[in-house]
């Protein structure tokens, strides 16, 4: 029977062990949201995971919405993340990195003074988001795309694709959960277009499938992967009908290959996105949210899923692979730290140290 200390393939991906560390956002990227030498050691000093996803990163200047979040788009931003890279590999890691473009869910001073706000609809995001000052803020009223406009962003996340490649990513994650552009194309309610991107399911899910495909084509499907949280209502996202719209969307991609689907798995009313994602899914699994590493070891041995992967436990637990194998208590992480939004704050992030 295998446990979360088993090796496993994930497409392309060989993992040592099961154990994932999920993305999570630190806000401590440099001025040019370029990744820093401390980012480099935050995950250098994580490399024990069987795969580290990277906090969300922005394919383009439009995609950043948050305070110090770090970009794959400019050469400062690729060789930054390369050092990440190398770091990781010379301790035996792997690394998919997350793309995350925030669409409407973006706060103008957080970003460049020209970078657009686009979203499926101009509909704003009715949660307010920390400006840089930590305080929490309005949104900016978001710009509805063109219809001829949309293989533009999907170029931007082909092209943040392909520098991932380039700076030593061994994969890519599109971020489609947390109410950013991907999933405010599949909520009905954050998408009120009228042309082939809109209305019935098979509309709304067509961005997420066409951006899934030229990712798929432009790095190889078994180096990509999705998240998918059905029926958060993190950002105002508020689906008329979530079981249907990522049903839909998983069989629409199932074809492709891809290295896995990464859940976020919550409680919903009426389904159970796990059930449903294994319905719908017949490639790699990554399981996540309050996972106890009992929890994850019945997941693995029943094979509900292939991975599992930590969030919280990974801020304060550099070495979780470790405690977890020897007993060892898990240290708490400081809230107060979490993002910071200095790109030379080290507290709370690479001063925990590991257990022995
Ligand atoms: C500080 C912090 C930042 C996060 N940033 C991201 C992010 O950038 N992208 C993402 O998909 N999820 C993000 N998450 C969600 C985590 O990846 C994970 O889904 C969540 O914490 C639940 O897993 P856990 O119970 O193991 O913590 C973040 C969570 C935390 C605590």
């Amino acid at each position: 029977m295998n446990d979360v200390f088993s090796p496993v393939r994930l497409g392309a991906l060989a993992l040592r062990n099961r154990i994932v560390m999920a993305p999570m956002t630190r806000d401590r990227a440099g001025p040019h949201d370029e990744p820093t030498d401390l980012m480099v050691e935050y995950y250098r000093q994580r490399a024990s995971a069987g795969l580290i996803v990277t906090e969300g990163t922005q394919p383009s200047p439009a995609g950043k919405g948050y305070w110090r979040t770090p970009g794959i788009h400019s050469a400062e931003q690729v060789a930054g993340w390369r050092k990440v890279a190398e770091a990781v590999h010379a301790e035996g890691g792997l690394l998919s990195m997350q793309l995350m473009h925030v669409g409407r869910a973006s706060v103008r001073a957080n970003k460049a003074p020209d970078a657009d706000t686009v979203a499926p609809s101009a509909i704003p995001c009715p949660d307010p988001i920390p400006g840089p000052d930590g305080v929490p803020v309005p949104t900016q009223m978001p710009r509805a795309l063109a219809t001829d406009e949309i293989p533009g962003v999907i170029a931007e996340y082909v092209a943040a694709a392909r520098n991932a490649r380039e700076a030593g990513m061994d994969a890519v994650e599109l971020h489609c959960a947390s109410g950013y552009l991907p999933m405010q194309f599949l909520s009905s309610n954050s998408n009120q277009r009228t042309d082939a991107y809109g209305g019935s399911v098979k509309n709304r899910i067509r961005f997420v499938v066409e951006a899934l495909e030229a990712l798929a084509g432009a790095i190889s499907a078994d180096r990509v992967g999705l998240r998918i949280c059905p029926g958060v209502p993190f950002n105002g996202m508020a689906d008329a009908d979530p079981a249907e719209t990522y049903a839909e969307l998983l069989r629409a991609v199932d074809h492709l290959g891809l290295a896995y689907c990464h859940l976020i798995h919550i409680p919903n009313k009426g389904f159970d996105s796990l059930e449903l994602v294994r319905a719908n899914w017949s490639g790699p699994v990554i399981e996540n949210c309050g996972l106890t590493l009992d929890k994850a070891q019945d997941v693995i041995a029943q094979e509900q899923a292939e991975a599992v992967s930590f969030g919280f436990a990974y801020i304060a637990n550099p070495d979780l692979v470790e405690r977890f194998r020897t007993g060892a208590p898990l240290a708490k992480g400081d809230r107060d730290t979490f993002y910071t939004g200095h790109g030379d704050d080290a507290r709370g992030y690479t001063d925990y140290p590991p257990a022995c």
